[in-house]
């Protein structure tokens, strides 16, 4: 394929993504991919990805949507993965081995600083990427950057804030987003980029920019029922190193959540989820480089 894949080193994990490489957020990924397959089609519907094309997931974590976009570019089109973690970079190539899916490849690279040729890609999409990043914009430059003219720019992100909703509403389900916000905004991400996407899309000179947001009520059995306590699980270290909150509240938050959300009476909708796309000129403008 046309894209140079020599890399930046990728910083660690651990730098780059609040949540880090536990396992059950490993485990949290991979079920992930799985719950937003029909958002992530849908999204890759607008653009109209086609057999031959090249495409790139930037932030891929173990699975992404590889496989969505490899069924899109086949026959004869190209994926690549892309991932900071070396961990999620390894479980990647292993689910392309396992799936057998052709014409994909993994990299190890700094999505915010890829170092992959300019304007090599029909499609760069990134799936609850910016969420963990403080300075998004970096990221949409590049892949803004990596388009090429007449290409397609896309994503999907939640808005954390817009939609947490638990009925009938829970004190320790109250204190486990808190705990949530205060840990992963030390990171400097932003729990509201979801709304923010297509404003973003346009500040790096994308066109024909669409939004669109989706609500999920998550039925009793679905993962994403439990994505604040697994989400908090994960932060459980940092919470303990800010001095939020010590690990017996946490274990004793972390029971009482995931009965109440156990409770088949018990409605959830933990958030909004956008999707964004936008395309980048053809002809040169201030987003190519
Ligand atoms: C929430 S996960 C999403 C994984 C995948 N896109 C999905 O939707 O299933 C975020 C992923 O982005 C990766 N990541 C975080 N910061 C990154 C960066 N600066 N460059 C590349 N990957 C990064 C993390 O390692 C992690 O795999």
């Amino acid at each position: 394929m046309g894209a140079d894949l020599t890399t930046t080193a990728p910083p660690s994990a651990t730098d780059v993504y609040a949540l880090g490489r536990d396992p059950g957020e490993t485990a949290r990924l991979q079920r992930q991919s799985e719950e937003l397959g029909p958002d992530s089609a849908a999204l890759l519907d607008r653009v109209g990805l086609r057999a031959g094309q090249h495409a790139i997931d930037l932030g891929c974590g173990p699975r992404g949507v590889l496989d969505l976009l490899s069924e899109r570019v086949a026959p004869g089109g190209q994926v690549t993965g892309l991932d900071a973690d070396r961990h999620h970079v390894a479980l990647a190539r292993q689910f392309i081995a396992q799936r057998g899916l052709r014409g994909v490849q993994i990299v190890a690279a700094d999505a915010r600083r890829t170092g992959l040729a300019a304007a090599s890609f029909d499609l760069v999409h990134a799936r609850t990427l910016l969420i963990n990043l403080p300075d998004p914009a970096e990221v949409v430059t590049e892949m803004v950057r990596l388009a090429r003219p007449g290409g397609w720019v896309a994503g999907l992100e939640p808005d954390l804030a817009s939609g947490a909703l638990c009925y009938p509403a829970h004190p320790a389900y109250t204190r486990i987003w808190e705990l949530f916000y205060a840990a992963a905004g030390r990171h400097g991400a932003d729990q509201l980029i979801g709304r923010r996407l297509a404003e973003l899309y346009r500040q790096a000179g994308l066109r024909d920019v669409g939004l669109e947001a989706r609500a999920r009520v998550c039925p009793p059995g679905d993962s994403r029922r439990m994505i604040a306590p697994d989400l908090v699980r994960g932060l459980h270290p940092t919470i303990v190193r800010l001095g939020l909150a010590d690990q017996a509240e946490l274990d004793a938050l972390d029971r009482a959540v995931r009965r109440h959300l156990a409770d088949p009476d018990t409605v959830v909708m933990p958030h909004l989820t956008f999707l964004a796309w936008g395309r980048k000129p053809a002809s040169p403008q201030r987003s190519s480089q």
